[in-house]
């Protein structure tokens, strides 16, 4: 049978290239993800993680091999690996982001030690995609992603796909596509079945028998019974699970099990059409944004935990009903969470403006293959990138990719990003990145945007005032314009969050200041306007887009603002007098779930010793949230606040803490510049600059896990203030 271990523990690493001689002492203990140098969170030179390194393990095999295949699994490790078993080398696996497997078996002691050694080149190789020209982002080293080892008879699953078909009938029904791999020399008779696990009024369960022949791969297809299923959508992201056996039959002997894969799916339609995206039927206005993969200091080698956190923050304080994995295939713990919580994905190959030769091209086709093999189980994805994003058309590269990616998932559309409304138009969806500040009349369809504001307007957390207010406002304005027309199936902006970029970008300090929240994930103003835009029924929104501080915007007179909230009306007190109530700026913005509400005639032209802001959010009359800004903007408190109060003692779990510094109400005070410093009890780490300079008045740090279990007390100070929390390992 298969079995499968997780094999990130006990790597040694060394931030060079060595060979077997060099002893293990001269490296560090190491466990996975892993990112190969810690970096501060910028004003760093984008060179210092670019080398080869090497990585090592010694290991025992875990169980006897008893005649099965032993694969070596990598998820991902930036960006060309090259790995020697037991002084075997292998090919070298060129490209990040895709997983890569090595038959390791046949170098493997049964018995006694092995050693594997890693080459892992993070340099900017041109011969391999992103690279070749420049990247508006960066690809930190390192084995960031787990590694498998994995145990399979001779003749294994080796994928398996299930599509779901006619979901919104009485008659719906799922496909298993089955790929078996026989890797001996005879011909096998195998039996194979697809079933739903769980407890069913109706046996969900279907087989066949087909015969393997040697030293090849079949592809079978198993439909399983019609029915009436729960949809998959983004309020009830229903998830099944189809358990595939494979069975070996012996003449005269009772057939045996020899592998099981189990592969979680959805029923659902997913359609791009000329008047906008349906799910299962019904018409959604796509609103979203991009997302990097990249951390503050850990770079990309982020827990499953933050992977999951990321997809939260999307879905629950952003209102997002779609995300870009910019520009590449994200982690799987990413999207197995969109999966859970219903965000839907749009995932794209790796690359940036650039196409380089054949060689390269053919780079690029793999990272298409891997990606679509790796993911296509995955409901939360409706749509794959198969172009290198912004680059220009190059007709016989691009009809390759399309045809590659409708082989391999006949039942998704293809999109490929570009800035241009001329180019050839070979995919499903055209999908383009619309920076007029506006929306572009489509010319082709269905038409979906997948970029807008971005560098239009980098804005930073702790940008004045007028300037936040503005980035907010215009992606409220692109998302109302998307609203209005029928041909846009919605519009993605450029991006969720700040990530760190190469000098030609960004603001000199190796970061673009283009999220709607910065590298922390922590809000700008914009942040708050998509928020807003969350059903009161889930969530009560509202926040004023203001510090409340005349002095600090031009002319000195706040006369009005702005506040993002889903509530019928707001109420606006200065002291304790009552400016009035308001109700959402439909004019403005008609195409809007929730448009912003502009507050008028406060008319406050200095702060007043009694004159904090207070706003009250109102449904059917009632008071259901209020906000408070208080005109003495001086830091009260310290916070801090762990995302997780438990982290698994596996020392690979890491959480975000989130430092603020606050007013009398809770506010962060954006110029509140304080440096914090962090003191950590007990066994844990600190992945963060100590002391940490708050921007905007917040920031973050990340505490991983050891393999120890216990409490962990962290300790903040700034200026007059301690603040603590705790988290307990088990
Ligand atoms: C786009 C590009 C993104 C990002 C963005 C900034 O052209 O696709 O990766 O650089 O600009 O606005």
């Amino acid at each position: 049978m298969r079995s499968t271990h997780l094999f990130n523990h006990d790597w040694f690493f060394i931030p060079q290239k060595v060979t077997g001689d060099t002893p293990d002492s001269a490296f560090e203990r190491v466990i996975l993800p892993h990112t190969n140098k810690v970096m501060p969170h910028r004003n760093f030179d984008d060179k210092a993680y670019q080398f080869i390194s090497t990585y090592r393990k010694h290991f025992t095999l875990p169980e006897p091999l008893n005649g099965r295949r032993l694969m070596l699994d990598f998820d991902g490790a930036m960006l060309a690996t090259t790995v020697t078993i037991n002084g075997h080398p292998f090919d070298e696996h060129k490209g990040g982001y895709v997983p890569f497997s090595l038959d390791i078996t046949d170098y493997v002691h049964e018995a006694g030690d092995n050693l594997i050694e890693v080459h892992l080149d993070s340099t900017e190789r041109p011969d391999i995609p992103p690279f070749g020209f420049v990247v508006d982002y960066l690809a930190f080293g390192g084995i960031y992603r787990d590694v498998f080892l994995r145990y399979v008879e001779p003749c294994y699953i080796e994928n398996v796909r299930v599509s779901t078909h006619d979901v919104t009938s009485a008659h719906a029904y799922a496909q298993a596509d089955v790929w078996v791999k026989n890797t001996t020399d005879d011909a096998q008779k195998v039996y194979i079945s697809a079933e739903f696990e769980g407890d069913w009024d109706t046996e969900f369960v279907t087989s066949t028998e087909v015969i393997v022949p040697a030293n090849s791969t079949l592809q079978t297809t198993l439909t399983l019974p019609k029915g009436t299923f729960e949809l998959w959508s983004l309020d009830n992201p229903i998830l099944y699970t189809c358990v595939v056996d494979l069975g070996l039959e012996a003449p005269n002997q009772p057939m045996t099990l020899i592998d099981q894969m189990k592969v979680k799916f959805g029923f659902r339609e997913a359609q791009f059409r000329a008047d906008g995206f349906y799910l299962n039927g019904e018409h959604i206005k796509l609103r979203g944004l991009n997302r990097h993969q990249t951390y503050p200091y850990i770079g990309a080698a982020a827990s499953a935990r933050l992977q999951q956190k990321d997809a939260d923050i999307l879905k629950y304080e952003l209102g997002c009903n779609i995300v870009r994995t910019s520009h590449y295939p994200q982690s799987p713990y990413f999207l197995n969470r969109c999966d859970e919580i219903g965000l839907l994905v749009f995932e794209e190959i790796p690359g940036w403006q650039h196409i380089g030769d054949d060689a390269w091209k053919q780079v690029a086709k793999n990272d298409l293959r891997k990606m679509i093999e790796r993911d296509w189980n995955h409901p939360c994805i409706v749509i794959w990138g198969v172009r290198i994003n912004e680059s220009w058309d190059d007709h016989d590269f691009y009809c390759d990719t399309n045809a590659l990616a409708r082989q391999l998932d006949p039942t998704r559309p293809t999109g490929g990003v570009r800035f241009w409304a001329e180019s050839e138009f070979l995919e499903d969806v055209y999908t383009m990145n619309d920076f007029s500040n506006g929306i572009i009349e489509p010319t082709q369809s269905p038409w979906l945007v997948t970029e807008f504001n971005g560098h239009m307007y980098p804005t930073k957390s702790y940008d004045g005032e007028e300037r936040k207010i503005e980035h907010a406002m215009r992606h409220a304005k692109i998302q109302n314009l998307a609203g209005a027309n029928r041909k846009v199936s919605g519009a993605i902006g450029w991006c969720a969050f700040d990530y760190n970029t190469h000098v030609q970008f960004g603001a000199g300090d190796r970061v673009c200041y283009h999220g709607v929240m910065d590298m922390f994930r922590l809000p700008k103003y914009a942040a708050h306007f998509y928020a807003s835009q969350i059903s009161p029924a889930v969530l009560v929104v509202m926040k004023a887009a203001t510090s409340w501080q005349p002095g600090d915007i031009s002319e000195g007179l706040l006369n009005s603002i702005w506040v993002f909230s889903n509530c019928e009306q707001v109420t606006a007190y200065v002291g304790d007098e009552k400016i009035g109530t308001f109700t959402p700026a439909w004019d403005e913005f008609p195409h809007l779930p929730h448009p912003p509400f502009k507050i008028d005639g406060l008319g406050v032209a200095v702060a007043r010793p009694n004159g904090d802001l207070r706003l009250e959010g109102l449904i059917k009359g009632k008071i259901v949230i209020t906000q408070r800004i208080s005109t003495d903007a001086l830091p009260k408190k310290l916070t801090l606040t762990p995302d997780d109060a438990q982290l698994h003692a596996d020392g690979m779990d890491m959480t975000r803490v989130v430092i603020k510094i606050e007013d009398t109400y809770g506010n962060p005070l954006p110029f509140a510049t304080y440096p914090v410093t962090f003191e950590v009890h007990g066994e844990a780490d600190l992945y963060g600059e100590n002391p940490l300079v708050l921007m905007g008045g917040q920031g973050a740090v990340f505490i991983r896990a050891r393999q120890t279990s216990g409490a962990v007390k962290l300790v903040a100070r700034a200026d007059k203030f301690t603040a603590e929390c705790e988290i307990v390992m088990r």
